[in-house]
């Protein structure tokens, strides 16, 4: 038995992994109870799975991870109330079946608007009262920076900001903190938070809201990153910047690829990939941790978005690019959950 992330790391901030509901069990939910104190739902707490049809909620997936959690002692992330990916299409059609960004009429686009920012109330109220004894922290809003958007404050050209601007964004928040009260912990979350200018358009945005009085507590750096992007310090700096906002932060959905962007070079099976690249990994993870740890007064939860190389997110893009991409190896249990060197350069 090696020694738990979660006991490593008790001093400083909280260990996460993210899941299906599947890896509750057997060797995964071992894992999970072994090493992680925190817990976020990879894909069945999104729109498209809570409510793939209007009124239509469907809880049985989710339900599994908020008892997991809490009869593990675990902290629960919930991921996401509002985001333009995995979101089902009947949120945007108006009440005729067509779609609302193509309303041309301003006053049926105003109508439109209504309706859109009233679904999305009562979709955030019927899971935040189901929910709100057993969520530690709420991300309210994922990705909602495009630093390639063609407005000027780089927001996101989703449907949502196409038909109500940044009221979805607004009301997001606010209808969380109503129902979930003052105690709740609410997170705008994003990637490439470290990157230079897409961590100041959000930063920007973020001031501008809570100048506004827009409840947020907190920024969720996603963290899909490379073995040498972005820089550790670059990471860091951009969590400071949000702290000294008042804000907490936490790091959402770290993995660390051993390929770059787009991947090449890819290693045929992960047999093949050569120990020098689970050393440079290893050396990496020691990095960030370490400045983690320095910085742990501005970070309260780390989650990893997987729990083993046995499955990664990062694996689903060898179906759209072919281009010879290999298997990846971005955790620090290996596909049998044995310990990596990555494993060992966090923990010592
Ligand atoms: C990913 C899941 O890991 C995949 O299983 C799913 O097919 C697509 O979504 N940013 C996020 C996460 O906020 O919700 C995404 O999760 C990864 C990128």
């Amino acid at each position: 038995e090696v020694e738990p992330l979660k006991e490593r790391y008790e001093d400083s901030f909280e260990i996460g992994a993210a899941v299906e509901p599947y890896q509750l069990e057997g060797t995964h939910g071992e894992m999970l109870k072994h090493h992680y104190n925190s817990i976020t739902a990879e894909n069945v707490m999104k729109p498209i799975n809570i409510q793939p049809e209007e009124g239509k909620f469907n809880f049985e997936e989710a339900d599994k991870i908020v008892k997991f959690a809490k009869e593990n002692d675990m902290k629960l992330r919930f991921h996401a109330l509002v985001w333009h990916s995995q979101v089902p299409e009947w949120f945007f059609l108006d009440r005729k079946g067509n779609p609302m960004v193509e309303e041309t009429d301003p006053k049926q686009r105003e109508k439109n608007k209504k309706l859109l920012l009233k679904r999305l109330e009562k979709h955030i109220k019927k899971i935040v009262l189901r929910y709100r004894d057993e969520v530690d922290y709420w991300d309210v809003a994922n990705e909602v920076i495009d630093e390639y958007a063609s407005n000027d404050r780089g927001l996101r050209e989703s449907k949502w900001y196409q038909i109500t601007g940044t009221d979805y964004i607004k009301t997001a928040f606010k209808t969380v903190r109503k129902y979930a009260g003052e105690d709740a912990k609410l997170y705008i979350n994003d990637y490439n938070t470290h990157a230079g200018q897409k961590a100041d358009l959000l930063y920007n945005l973020v001031r501008d809201l809570l100048e506004q009085g827009v409840p947020i507590d907190g920024v969720g750096h996603q963290s899909h990153i490379q073995l040498d992007w972005p820089q550790t310090d670059e990471i860091i700096e951009s969590m400071e910047m949000f702290a000294e906002l008042g804000l907490d932060n936490q790091i959402t959905e770290l993995d660390v690829s051993i390929y770059g962007w787009p991947p090449t070079g890819a290693y045929p099976t992960y047999e093949a990939i050569p120990e020098e690249v689970h050393l440079a990994q290893a050396e990496r993870y020691n990095e960030l941790f370490q400045a983690f740890e320095e910085h742990d007064d501005i970070i309260s939860n780390i989650t990893f978005w997987g729990i083993a190389d046995d499955h990664t997110w990062l694996d689903d893009r060898a179906e759209n690019y072919n281009d010879g991409i290999g298997k990846d190896a971005p955790f620090v249990f290996d596909i049998n959950f044995n310990v990596k060197p990555s494993y060992w350069s966090i923990i010592d």
